[in-house]
């Protein structure tokens, strides 16, 4: 099934709740490790950025960790579920990045900070889990400092002509029969590739990242379009 937008929050927070201690294993193995390099790449574009920054959808902190090793700075990490943000502490207990990391647990489409608050944001894998993504959009804008940068990182529909149908069946077939196997929770996955199919295009998302408000909006597909790296600033 696929959550009617008005069940979509509490929904997203009860799958992501039941797949919490497998989340990072199925990414990693699911994607061949290249989860690391997005990440990176993502993580980059903030590096003129100090902190405060704000890592939206964070779950188990695996990208604030990463804002954190490229530039120590002081991160809030945002998440609905408390589930994934405690286990992101947990597994993080004896690293020093952790001193950088402030969990938050709360909503991305009522951010809990003043306006003009962060230098930087980052969202890995969260903005198509919204279930109002103008309604996200618009709080980030809000919280973010002007001069500041956002930078999103997303899921997106590779076009090659060979490529596609490949990953597509790689999505549909495999990936949600993985995940199944290790978080025991095949419906999550099977949500995965529907929410990613029903994400807005590179070209739409970018003049909705316009209409709410940041100016010089790009993008960049990484890995022939699987992901899409979002860049704007306020
Ligand atoms: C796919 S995970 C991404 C986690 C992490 N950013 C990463 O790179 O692995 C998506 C996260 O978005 C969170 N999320 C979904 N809707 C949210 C909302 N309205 N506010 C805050 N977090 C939300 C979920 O709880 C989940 O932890």
């Amino acid at each position: 099934m696929f959550p009617k937008t008005h069940e979509k929050k509490a929904y997203v927070r009860e799958k992501f709740s039941r797949v919490t201690r497998r989340y990072d294993l199925v990414n990693t193995l699911g994607s061949l490790s290249l989860d690391h390099w997005w990440r990176y790449e993502a993580v980059r574009e903030l590096a003129r950025y100090p902190g405060p920054i704000l890592d939206l959808c964070a779950g188990t902190l695996t990208l604030s960790k990463e804002i954190v090793r490229q530039r120590p700075r002081l991160v809030l990490a945002l998440d609905i579920c408390f589930d994934m943000l405690s286990y992101g502490v947990y597994r993080l207990r004896n690293h020093p990045a952790l001193s950088f990391i402030r969990p938050v647990c709360g909503d991305g489409e009522k951010i809990p900070f003043p306006a003009n608050y962060f230098w930087g944001e980052t969202v890995a894998f969260g903005v198509r889990n919204l279930a109002h993504l103008e309604k996200g959009l618009s709080e980030m804008f809000r919280v973010l400092k002007p001069g500041g940068k956002v930078v999103i990182l997303e899921f997106s529909r590779p076009q090659a002509p060979i490529f596609a149908p490949v990953y597509r069946f790689y999505l549909n077939n495999v990936l949600s029969r993985l995940g199944g196997w290790l978080t025991g929770d095949q419906e999550a996955y099977r949500y995965l590739a529907r929410s990613i199919a029903a994400f807005p295009s590179p070209e739409e998302f970018v003049s909705l990242m316009e209409k709410t408000g940041f100016r010089s909006v790009s993008y960049r597909p990484l890995t022939l379009g699987v992901v899409t790296i979002y860049t704007g600033l306020k």
